[in-house]
């Protein structure tokens, strides 16, 4: 995916590791470091970005537009506001923008915590509906909605909509688009630049990377509707600590090399998981042959480093994820060390018990290739 009308400037690992940095100062750190300040000198009236810390702070500044860069190169009047988490993210968008009576279509088969999003949009008189990300589903249950939320690649199942096509359906009836980008990352695809309102992520994913910080953004076109989300931020007090953003920030430095060694290994991996007759339901929207793999190949830049598959049962699923050496057994994804877990554990995603979801991590594509199919092998009944 690449827009010809933007100048979208140097390559991704320029843009990486130059994102958000400010003008250089003689003697100051090309990154400054966090500023820890619940409140700033604010003699007289109320004026200037810092007064208080819940409203704003300099490490956000800096973490946001480096955010902000890398979703939306070359386009003009994107605003980024970073968050706690990626479900403070998502909250932010979904309750600054629906009113009780507006309808808003949210995936069947996203991330888990939609659920609990969906049954507090309900308690509020937003009427939700649901349908699966695979074949464009949503745009069935579109009509007169206020908002369409897309994620693509969902998690866990790894379908892809076409999110052009989607967003000029909804844009064409006034409806706003939003999309999850947390799998992709804003290397692997730009949401804005395909047409949606507002790209929304967890940060607590690759973009950081080391599974050690949480985060979530909200990146929009329209000033309006992101006035709505920053006044959410405001009231709700979901904000990233100063030490995060700034963590955050450090880490988007890497992005482009962990994505790139991540993703590729992901592929081999579901490469070898291919040959495999005990494997079934594998997903990949980067294997040429996924289901996914068309429409991806259109509007991603890069896949992703989530893999999913099914093993026979559940005792197998288990035995496989135990004997792994290289791989924790872990939730969340995106991290340098790669993770997988038996999701159905968590009793929230339509899967089966033996559905294994693993988070390609940046260790040798060799070693980790040798593990699974060791463990696939001492696993086996
Ligand atoms: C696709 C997706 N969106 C949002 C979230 C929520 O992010 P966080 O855990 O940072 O709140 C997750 C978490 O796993 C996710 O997978």
């Amino acid at each position: 995916m690449s827009d010809a009308t933007v100048d979208e400037g140097p390559g991704d690992g320029t843009r990486a590791v130059r994102a958000g940095l400010p003008e250089p100062v003689k003697h100051e750190p090309t990154l400054p470091g966090p500023v820890f300040a619940a409140h700033f000198h604010l003699p007289g009236e109320v004026t200037g970005p810092y007064s208080y810390g819940r409203d704003d702070n300099p490490t956000w500044t800096l973490l946001e537009n480096a955010i902000g860069e890398l979703e939306a190169p070359g386009l003009a009047d994107i605003e980024t506001l970073v968050f706690a988490s990626g479900m403070a993210a998502i909250s932010a968008v979904l309750f600054s923008q629906l009113r009780a009576g507006d309808a808003v279509v949210l995936p069947s088969d996203g991330y888990q915590a939609l659920a609990l999003v969906r049954a507090q949009l309900e308690a509020y008189g937003v009427e939700v509906r649901t349908a699966p990300t695979g074949g464009d589903a949503q745009l069935e249950v579109l009509e007169g909605a206020r908002l369409l939320w897309i994620e693509s690649p969902s998690n866990p199942g790894l379908d892809v909509c076409d999110i052009r096509r989607l967003a000029v359906a909804a844009q064409a009836q006034g409806t706003l688009v939003a999309v999850d980008n947390t799998l992709a990352t804003p290397l692997g695809q730009r949401p804005l630049a395909l047409g949606a309102d507002f790209a929304v992520a967890s940060g607590t994913k690759q973009l950081t990377g080391h599974g050690d910080v949480l985060l979530g953004y909200v990146a929009g076109r329209d000033a309006e509707a992101m006035a709505a989300v920053r006044r959410w931020r405001k009231i709700v007090g979901a904000i990233p600590g100063p030490m995060e953003a700034w963590l955050a920030h450090r880490s988007i430095a890497t992005l482009q090399l962990r994505v790139d060694r991540q993703n590729a290994t992901a592929l081999a991996v579901a490469e070898a998981l291919r040959q495999r007759p005990d494997v079934s339901a594998l997903r990949y929207p980067g294997l040429p042959g996924d289901p996914a793999h068309k429409t991806a190949s259109r509007q991603m830049r890069r896949y992703g480093c989530v893999v999913s598959f099914t093993l026979p049962t559940r005792a197998r699923a288990e035995r496989f994820l135990a004997a792994l050496r290289l791989v924790e057994d872990a939730t969340s994804f995106g991290g340098v060390r790669s993770t997988a877990e038996r999701r159905g554990r968590w009793g929230g995603d339509a899967v089966p018990e033996g559905f294994v979801r693993m988070s390609v991590g940046a260790e040798d594509p060799e070693d980790l290739v040798a593990d699974v199919l060791r463990a696939l092998d001492e696993s086996a009944e």
